[in-house]
């Protein structure tokens, strides 16, 4: 039996990408590789909602983070970071590093930053020129509402830089770069893409464009200058993974044939199995319902059961491998990934397994509403 890899990220990969990852190499300055970033580019696009060059960097998706920040921001810059949990913290520390001025929306983890709240904070700010806010806050398990966010900080400021971490949740979660006015959006390529970690995908709009010509932050590797007049020639600036971009060509291939609307309900769909079949078991979710994300499902372990043990009799009996919390959250939940190649069968699979190893541990799931005899009568 093959592990039934259920984190959020990476994830599985179809076989048709392992196929395509075998393949033998090819020249990356030749007319094969030409080929493939252009067919690749466009695909892109048309997930990331954008007419806009989506840039591809070798890189985890932490190097997007610095891309973007590196490449639109100066020494002393004053951006606004929305912190709703591990990823949008990160966020703010590189742009801390880098000298920039951070100011910090906090949000209480598992819960979404409110668009008025959002704007309100803005007018106290009158320096800030960007917002950096996290679409999917993986750690967390909650999908944040970019499309108010966004059209809160136009309403007051139209030149703001918004740069969003769209990593755990492009392609899965509907996310429009131009319709709703991003200027910078990134993904990680071992998520949604199906494809194995180590691409960095960057949207970049024109108001970031032209932020890039007077950036005064240092860049080298990740200027997305250089990046674009190679795209232009469809080539790279530097030797790309040459693999993960035939293996991404395939994946494009099945996500355009599924279809960009069918993906993201296929998606929501399995968002509400896990989370109904989490609150048959008697859990609670951590993530507020209401923005509960589709891609990746945050449970509270039950009082007087150890998170961290769950975990490993999962992978130890049952081969499913789920992720636990990070930080703040480690032993107090567990995350189940559903993004990317990912169908009904694993994710049932996998609360299935749940299930039984919380039996084992000592929890008792409440009785089915079937079970329970008859409600009160109108008499009672
Ligand atoms: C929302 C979000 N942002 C950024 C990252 C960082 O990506 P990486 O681990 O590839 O550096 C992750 C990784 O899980 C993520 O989920």
């Amino acid at each position: 039996m093959s592990q039934n890899l259920r984190i959020p990220g990476p994830t599985p990969i179809p076989p048709q990408v392992a196929e395509a990852l075998a393949r033998p190499m090819i020249n990356h300055r030749g007319p094969e590789f030409a080929a493939i970033l252009r067919h690749v580019t466009e695909r892109l696009q048309h997930f990331f909602q954008t007419e806009h060059p989506v840039l591809g960097f070798p890189s985890a998706g932490t190097g997007a983070m610095e891309a973007s920040l590196v490449n639109l921001f100066s020494p002393g810059d004053q951006v606004l970071a929305v912190v709703a949990g591990v990823f949008g913290r990160r966020l703010a520390q590189i742009a801390e590093a880098f000298g920039l001025r951070v100011e910090r929306l906090d949000v209480t983890w598992g819960q979404v930053a409110d668009p008025a709240t959002l704007a309100a904070r803005l007018d106290s700010l009158p320096d800030v020129r960007g917002v950096l806010l996290t679409h999917n806050e993986t750690s967390t398990g909650v999908t944040q509402d970019v499309r108010a966010l966004a059209k809160a900080v136009r309403a007051r400021r139209p030149d703001m830089l918004i740069v969003v971490d769209a990593v755990s949740s492009l392609s899965c979660v509907d996310l429009r770069m131009d319709a709703w006015d991003l200027d910078v959006v990134f993904s990680g390529s071992q998520k949604g893409w199906m494809i194995p970690p180590g691409l960095a995908l960057i949207g970049v709009g024109p108001r970031a464009w032209a932020a890039a010509e007077t950036a005064r932050l240092p860049r080298a590797y990740w200027d997305f200058r250089g990046a674009r007049r190679s795209l232009e020639k469809w080539q790279t600036p530097y030797t790309p993974p040459v693999g993960l971009y035939q293996a991404l060509d395939v994946a494009l291939e099945m996500m355009a044939a599924e279809g960009r609307e069918a993906i993201l309900a296929r998606h929501h769909a399995l968002g509400e199995l896990t989370r109904r079949r989490a609150r048959e078991l008697g859990l609670a979710l951590f993530a507020d319902p209401a923005h509960a994300s589709d891609t990746v499902t945050a449970i509270s372990v039950p009082d007087g059961i150890d998170g961290k043990t769950l975990i490993r009799a999962l992978r130890e009996r049952e081969e499913v491998i789920i992720g636990g919390g990070q930080d703040r959250l480690e032993g107090h939940i567990v995350r189940i990934g559903h993004m990317g190649y990912a169908h009904e069968p694993e994710v049932a699979a996998a609360m299935d397994a749940l299930g039984r190893q919380l039996a084992e541990l000592g929890h008792t799931p409440p009785a089915p509403v079937s079970a329970r005899g008859p409600g009160p009568s109108a008499a009672d």
